[in-house]
């Protein structure tokens, strides 16, 4: 969706008028009759007015007045309402006139409803609206930031959205190079055999039962006025599939949307590529750890042991728990760059979606608290809440192993926090863990968020790093 700036509203554009007050309306833009008729549904509630003219429609559309986050994601679903309602029309096109404080959250909103994976249909059926211009108080560069996001969403929700046939541990590997060309990020690839001498353990054993090699793909953004020292690290789980290998997923429907299980990797991918091409000052490093899980004569097995990267040693009690796995070996690998902070992002546990649902993102971390509310405050800015869950060191006594370091399994309550501190103990860094495995993907749209991946993470990302200081 092409998202651009206009000096004027052109006669035969459809317009939607973003207002707050009814006083907002100016007489210079509708008809008297116009204006009785839009002043009556008003008062009736009714918050998206539509004019059906001649030669175009306008859409007059009431926003709240405060500038908070609960404003502004209605108006992003506001902006995802008339998006669709501009569809059915079948409209080629929106002008959004709009000073309201909120119009960059409007149409973010219609851009991110508006994203459709298409790829295996034969018969394309392609959403007409195409293109948002803009009149108002929103500045060219305003609109770029705002395209380079959604650009980042759309690429995200389609890594998530292609299946295990086509995106394998190599396939993300050369999606993320190319996207690195794209925004302007660095990509270097490590093969297995370069993962096999790095010792990575964890992502070995998991890939074992696997006919395509795992590949570790690591993209950074330098620029030359970043304003940290010591980079961000971000750190994306990409098992491109999870059957849960040898113990296989149990359930029913549990392996159906499994090809979501790379969802932190995407959101990471995304981060990325929204900072670099938004060309924000910040040294940013990603990493993601790639493979499917999957059974076969040579899996890995619960009860094996198995050494990681940083030479500690894991017994493996159930091979479902394969995300912390490969997570650890990339956390251990991130320490090299001695950063400043790490965050991870995965679809790691059903206990966190279990817990909160879509609703939210699950975050845990051992950071000063002021960072932690700086990635709250972000999480409400972008409409992506954080929920945040205990970190407490007695977790860890749920993973003691009677023969190794560690164990992969926490054995009581708190499944979503025993994963986290147990990728903890791969850490030497400032840490927070982001537990996605609820929002990251849908089985039905709801607003902004299409059917299929979400690209949760990407924006919380983007604000984070946008705002760090
Ligand atoms: N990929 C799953 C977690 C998941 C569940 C993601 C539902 C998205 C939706 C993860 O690898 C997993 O299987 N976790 C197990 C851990 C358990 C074996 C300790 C789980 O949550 O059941
Ligand atoms: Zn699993
Ligand atoms: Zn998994």
């Amino acid at each position: 969706m092409e998202i651009k700036k206009a000096s004027k509203i052109g006669a035969k554009d459809n317009v939607a008028y973003l207002i707050s007050s009814e006083k907002e309306l100016k007489t210079a833009d509708f008809s008297k009759e116009e204006l009785t008729f839009i002043k009556a549904e008003l008062k009736a509630e009714n918050k998206q007015v539509v004019l059906n003219r001649f030669n175009n429609y306008a859409f007059v559309v009431l926003l709240d007045k405060e500038n908070d986050y609960k404003t502004a994601e209605k108006a992003r679903i506001a902006g995802s309402i008339l998006l669709n309602e501009a569809n059915k029309l079948k409209l080629t096109g929106i002008t959004v006139s709009s000073d309201h404080k909120s119009s960059s959250s409007f149409i973010e909103g219609m851009a991110l409803a508006n994203y459709q994976f298409l790829k295996y249909f034969s018969d394309k059926k392609l959403n007409s609206c195409k293109a948002v211009k803009v009149v108002g108080a929103l500045s060219a560069s305003d609109l770029k930031d705002i395209d380079g996001i959604v650009k980042a969403i759309y690429h995200t929700r389609d890594l998530v959205n292609e299946p295990l046939s086509f995106l394998n541990a190599p396939q993300i590997a050369k999606e993320i190079e190319k996207l690195g060309k794209e925004a302007g990020f660095k990509v270097e690839v490590l093969e297995k055999a370069k993962i096999k001498a790095l010792k990575m353990g964890g992502l070995l054993a998991v890939n074992q039962g696997s006919i395509d090699p795992p590949t570790f793909t690591i993209m950074e953004w330098k620029p030359k006025n970043a304003k940290n020292k010591k980079p961000i690290v971000l750190v994306g789980k990409g098992v491109v599939y999870d059957t849960g290998g040898l113990s296989l997923k149990p359930t029913a429907n549990s392996m159906d949307f499994m090809k979501c299980d790379m969802g932190g990797a995407a959101a990471v991918i995304g981060g990325l590529y929204a900072v670099a091409k938004n060309e924000l000052p910040y040294h940013v490093i990603g990493l993601i750890p790639a493979t499917d899980n999957r059974p076969s004569g040579n899996a890995y097995a619960p009860g094996d042991v198995v050494t990681m990267h940083n030479n500690k040693t894991v017994e493996v009690l159930n091979t479902d728990a394969e995300g912390r796995m490969i997570m650890a070996d990339a956390l251990s690998y991130a320490q090299k760059y001695k950063p400043e902070i790490v965050l991870d992002c995965a679809t790691l546990t059903g206990a966190a979606a279990m817990c909160i649902g879509h609703y939210g993102v699950v975050a845990m971390g051992n950071t000063e608290a002021k960072t932690m509310d700086k990635l709250k405050e972000s999480g409400n800015n972008v409409y992506e809440r954080i929920v945040e869950f205990p970190f407490w060191d007695e977790y860890n006594e749920q993973l003691k192993s009677s023969i190794a370091d560690l164990t992969n399994l926490g054995n009581g309550p708190g499944g979503s926090i025993t994963a986290g501190k147990f990728l903890e103990n791969f850490t030497d860094y400032p840490y927070i863990h982001l537990d996605i495995a609820g929002p990251a993907f849908l089985k039905k749209p709801i607003n902004y968020l299409t059917q299929g991946g979400t690209g949760v993470g990407v924006r919380l990302f983007y604000d984070f790093i946008k705002n760090y200081n």
